[in-house]
């Protein structure tokens, strides 16, 4: 059998998705167990009313609390794209390889074409619109800057996104360890090096 560098992408970005999606359903079944507790201006206080045949999705997208109306079959993307009108989050491939349209779902990257909507009832969003605080540039996006590591910006949303994940996450020492963590996120720009110049920078800035 031929082992492929696309099949671990691939199966890596699987297990992204499955792993959220679990988070996502244990924390919506537990939270359907427990009555919402009314607090007046929460999404649960006032919630709409979905139109015929679609779900109610109430979640936090960059900090913001919102209250959708969704088609049961909508992915995050066209939930993010579409709805809320964030087109940082990128329709590329939509069968999870390009990984411009990650997005941080509780805290973990995500290919958000291949999250079902409905799966992020009660969850949190940030996309790259809410990775600053307070306007300014990340330590990320200015290390992206500073090593030139977008050409045309269409990855580049996707790829801060994944960097500020994969900077949070477990990584080995070895110095292979960020190339790894980036398999997933394609650049047609051929600016893979300096993205990893810009991760590898971050990084060490931090210790
Ligand atoms: S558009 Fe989602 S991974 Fe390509
Ligand atoms: S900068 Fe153009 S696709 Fe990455």
């Amino acid at each position: 059998m031929t082992f492929r560098a696309e099949d671990t992408a691939l199966s890596r970005r699987q297990f992204l998705v499955a792993s959220a999606a679990s988070c996502a359903l244990a924390q919506q079944a537990q939270a359907q167990a427990q009555p919402a507790p009314s607090i007046a201006g929460s999404p649960e206080a006032d919630p709409p009313t979905p139109r015929p045949g679609e779900l109610l999705l109430v979640c936090t997208v960059n900090g913001k609390p919102e209250r959708l109306s969704i088609d049961p079959a909508s992915s995050l993307l066209t939930v993010l794209r579409q709805q809320l009108g964030l087109a940082s989050v990128r329709h590329g491939c939509t069968d999870g390889t390009c990984g411009s349209c990650t997005t941080l779902l509780a805290g973990k990257r995500v290919p958000a074409c291949l999250v079902p909507a409905a799966l992020c009832h009660r969850q949190e969003m940030t996309t790259v619109e809410g990775l600053s605080e307070d306007g300014s540039l990340t330590a990320i996006q200015a290390a992206f800057l500073r090593h030139g590591a977008a050409d045309c910006g269409f990855c580049t949303p996707g790829q801060v996104v994944a960097a500020h994940a994969i900077l949070q996450e477990p990584l080995g020492p070895e110095p292979s360890a960020l190339a790894d963590a980036l398999c997933g996120q394609a650049c047609a720009c051929d600016k893979l090096p300096q993205i990893l110049q810009a991760l590898a920078s971050v990084r060490n800035q931090r210790g």
